[in-house]
This record gives C-alpha cells, structure tokens and sequence, in this order.
C-alpha cells in the first residue's frame, strides 16, 4: 500500500500544467512508495482554478492560496506561479510545515532566495527546484560520463538557450505568460528565466561558477503594461551574454536572447574535454553527441547516441517503453517528481535543493551586477 501525499498545485498555467502531469502519471512509471493525490488546484481566479481542478482530476479548486497553505490535509505544496510570489508562498508553506516543490528561479534576487533556504532548512522540510532539464536522460547520461572520467579535463563548458518571441513591440508586459517581460514579476529577463536553467545544468555537470564578465540588452525599451494598459518602460534584459570561470579551471561562455529570429526554444550545450566532448540540443532531446579522440582515426568524428536504451544503460529509460522509441519534455518533469517522491521516503535531500538553486541565483545576480557595472564579478561561495 502506497503512502499518499495530498497534493496543492497553485498556479494553473504552463508549469501547472506540466506539474499537475507529472503527479498523475509518476506512479503508473515509477515505484516508489509515495503516491502524490491532486487535492487542490489554486489560481488567482477561483473559476479559473475550479474549471482546472475538473478537468486534471484534483479534488476541488481555489482563488486563495493562504486558505490552502492553512489546511492541515496538505502534504505537499507545488508552487507554479510568477517569480514575485515564490518566496512569500515558499516561506508560508515552511512555516506551515509543508514539503515544497518550487519553480526556478528559486526567487527575485539573493537576499530573497537565502530567506526561502533558511525558512525551509529551519522547519526541514523538504524541497526542491524544478531545474528539470537535469533530468531529460541525455542530459543526465552527459553528467554521467563526466562524472566517470571519460572526458579527461574539462577545458570548455558552453551554453546557450535562444528564442524569439518578444521581438514584435506589440507584446505587452505584465499578464499571463508576458509576466516575464516585467521586471516587478520576473526579477530579470532572459538571466533568469533561461540562463537560469544553464546555469543549474552547468553547475551540477562541471562544478561551481567562481567569477563572472556580462553583457545585457534591453532592445525594447518600453512596452504596454497587461495591468495598467499605460505604456511602461522596459526593466528585464532581453539577451544576456557571459563569459565565466569555474572552480575546476575550465572556462564558460553563456548566451540567451529571445531575439534570435527562427528559434523557438534552442538551449544547447557543449562541453570539451582532454579525451571527448559531448553536446547536446534541446530540439532532439533525445539525443547526447559524442566525439572521442581516442577512437581509431579512420572512425573518429562526431557520433549521435539515441539515449533509449532501457537496459539500464540510460537513465530513467527502463521505466518507458522500449529501446529505440524516444520519450520528451513532459517526462523531465515525471523524473523530477520521482526522484524528489524517493528522496522524501528515504529521508534524504534531493537536488537541486533550495540551497542548490541560491547558489544559481547568486551567479545570476553576478551576471547582472557584471552588465550594470561593466566589470568582472565574483560568485560568493556561501
Ligand atoms: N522549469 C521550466 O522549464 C519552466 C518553464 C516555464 C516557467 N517556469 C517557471 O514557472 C513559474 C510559472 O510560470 P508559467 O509559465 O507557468 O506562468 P503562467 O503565466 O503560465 O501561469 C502562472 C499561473 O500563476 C497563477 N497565479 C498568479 N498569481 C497567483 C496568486 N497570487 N495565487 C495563485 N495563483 C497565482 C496564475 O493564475 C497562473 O495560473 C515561473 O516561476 C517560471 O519561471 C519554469
């Protein structure tokens, strides 16, 4: 008999989707001993979360997330709602007692974030950060093959997610999904709504970030606010470009922009090492490249692994279907919730832990602070 855990998923938009999906089919893929219960789905409009409790199957809907945070049947919170309101959420659920499940970025800025690390680490609830491109398997297996050596010395680690849906003038700031454009919601652009999740990948496959060299751009400056329909100026940065250092010696170099005409959603990275690199392209994510300068010359060159195998040869793959037929985005987050389920009945952290994710918002802020300043930044190591 499974243990269940009741469920409030506040928040009912893109990430309320993705989560609300990973707790329903997580049980029927994984076993583990816990069992998430969708008990209430929370929204700013109480119709708006009651028509989205019917149709995924939680047991009622609600405009009030403080009402949901005092009921004393919810196990779980799974905050999916604009970055402005993660810390105050996240504290009220630690302070309630709550296990949390929170969007990245962890919070709007530093001081913030180390509030939300202490609220939960003082009630020792358990928690984590939905960094769920860790868990896509070919990325994972990338992690592996670092962590076994196979790329010698790391000399390079580069990064870059692109899009192009902010270009036109005529998208507003503020509102559903366009919260990202205002910098009262989001805390900053393209740093850490995209750079973010590169930065967490990096960091947990190559090691910490110690310094930091920015750029930023802001190339519409003011857009139509959703709320106020007064047209605002623009406070988010639209393209950021970084170079770094990590603590191992190797050297980062990181782009985001939502105005790369023709990309969509383009994250890649490529690592380089002394006897292999491997990248990787969010658009076949199936997929992890590989080229070993060890291999016999006449052979040697770049090669495409469909990271299927459900052996175990492939991490999380044996809980799919069969080799060859690849899984997506969705199923990052099935993994996510998993791992942090057997963590939970283990007794044990689970990574990206609040504390994981302050160290990801604190190079997000040396990024920042670099492009404000113009000038090398260092990244605090506590
Ligand atoms: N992990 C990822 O890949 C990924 C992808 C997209 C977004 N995100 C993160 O997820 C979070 C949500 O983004 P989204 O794309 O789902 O946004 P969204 O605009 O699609 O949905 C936001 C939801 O929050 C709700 N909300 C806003 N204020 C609220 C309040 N006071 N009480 C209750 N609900 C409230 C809205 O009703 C809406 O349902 C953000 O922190 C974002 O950075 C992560």
């Amino acid at each position: 008999m499974k243990r269940k855990l009741k469920v409030a998923v506040i928040g009912c938009g893109f990430m309320g989707r993705t989560h609300t999906n990973a707790h329903r089919q997580v049980a029927n893929f994984f076993d583990v001993g816990i069992e998430p219960v969708l008990e209430v789905a929370c929204a700013t409009d109480a119709d708006r979360a009651q028509a989205f409790a019917d149709k995924w199957g939680f047991t009622s809907g609600s405009g009030d997330w403080r009402e949901v945070m005092g009921r004393d049947d919810i196990d779980l919170v799974d905050i999916c709602v604009p970055n402005n309101l993660h810390a105050e959420m996240a504290i009220a659920a630690a302070e309630a007692g709550k296990m949390i499940l929170c969007e990245k970025p962890l919070a709007m800025d530093v001081a913030e974030g180390r509030k939300m690390v202490d609220a939960v680490e003082k009630a020792g609830v358990a928690n984590l950060v939905s960094f769920n491109y860790r868990r896509v398997p070919a990325v994972t297996l990338a992690k592996q093959l670092i962590d076994q050596g196979k790329l010698g010395k790391i000399f390079h680690y580069r990064a870059q997610f692109l899009q192009d849906w902010t270009i036109s003038t005529e998208v507003p700031q503020g509102g559903t999904a366009t919260w990202r454009l205002d910098s009262a919601a989001a805390g900053s652009g393209v740093t850490g709504d995209l750079l973010a999740h590169c930065i967490d990948t990096a960091m947990w496959q190559n090691g910490p970030i110690t310094r930091a060299n920015a750029m930023t751009e802001t190339f519409v400056k003011e857009r139509v606010h959703a709320d106020t329909g007064e047209t605002q100026p623009v406070g988010i940065d639209d393209a950021c470009t970084f170079f770094c250092r990590f603590e191992n010696g190797s050297l980062g170099n990181f782009e985001s922009t939502r105005y790369a005409r023709g990309h969509k959603a383009k994250y890649t990275f490529e690592i380089n090492g002394e006897h292999a690199s491997i990248r990787w392209d969010l658009h076949d994510l199936h997929r992890l490249e590989w080229s070993d300068h060890r291999d016999d010359e006449e052979v040697r060159g770049w090669r495409s692994i469909h990271v299927t195998d459900a052996g175990g040869e492939h991490p999380y793959m044996d809980h799919w279907w069969v080799p060859g037929l690849q899984i997506g985005y969705a199923e990052s987050f099935v993994h996510q919730l998993a791992d942090f389920l057997g963590a939970i009945e283990e007794g044990k952290p689970c990574s990206p832990s609040f504390r994981d994710a302050l160290q990801t918002q604190k190079v997000c802020a040396a990024v920042l602070e670099s492009a404000a300043e113009d000038r090398w930044v260092d990244v605090p190591a506590d």
